[in-house]
């Protein structure tokens, strides 16, 4: 790992921006990398703005590395004011594009947080739908959907991250 690219990640993790659960959040996604076992959960608030909905604000928690917390914090700022289409584009890479080239051992660390993203900003995930019987209430955060049973309305939804891609 180069040492400007580790520069980059502890900037980015000593003053993380967006972090915490938010008690408000249209949407919430969480996923996890069945290959190293972080997880990171995100909440989306939209707003509109000139008949168009926007990403008014995102926060995520991360059970997750630092590369992963560094790119989270930096994509939940670069999210703000685009459409959940435009946000859905971007891939992890250029979400974490201020951290510079990634090593290709960080790469399912960026992963993580567009598929997170990606969960949050799937039309279905929005908080309270019906069709989305495991999505965990807003104002929940990680470690407490832990230690509830999934049977019992309020476990993590996992999705988890195709490491093949
Ligand atoms: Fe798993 Fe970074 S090592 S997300």
């Amino acid at each position: 790992m180069s040492d400007e690219f580790q520069k980059k990640v502890e900037e980015a993790i000593k003053n993380p921006t967006n972090m915490g659960e938010m008690a408000d959040a249209d949407s919430i996604g969480t996923v996890g990398s069945a290959n190293c076992g972080d997880m990171l959960r995100v909440w989306v608030k939209y707003k509109e703005d000139a008949g168009k909905k926007i990403i008014d604000k995102a926060t995520f928690q991360s059970f997750g590395c630092e590369t992963a917390i560094a790119a989270a914090s930096l994509a939940m700022e670069m999210i703000k004011g685009k459409t959940a289409d435009e946000a859905m584009e971007m891939s992890g890479e250029e979400l974490a594009a201020d951290l510079g080239p990634l090593p290709p051992t960080k790469v399912h660390c960026t992963a993580l947080v567009e598929n997170a993203l990606r969960d949050a900003l799937d039309p279905n995930a929005a908080a309270g739908e019906e069709n989305s019987p495991a999505q965990p209430e807003s104002n929940s955060n990680l470690m407490d959907d832990f230690s509830q049973p999934e049977s019992k309305g309020s476990g993590v939804k996992l999705v988890f991250l195709d490491e093949d891609k």
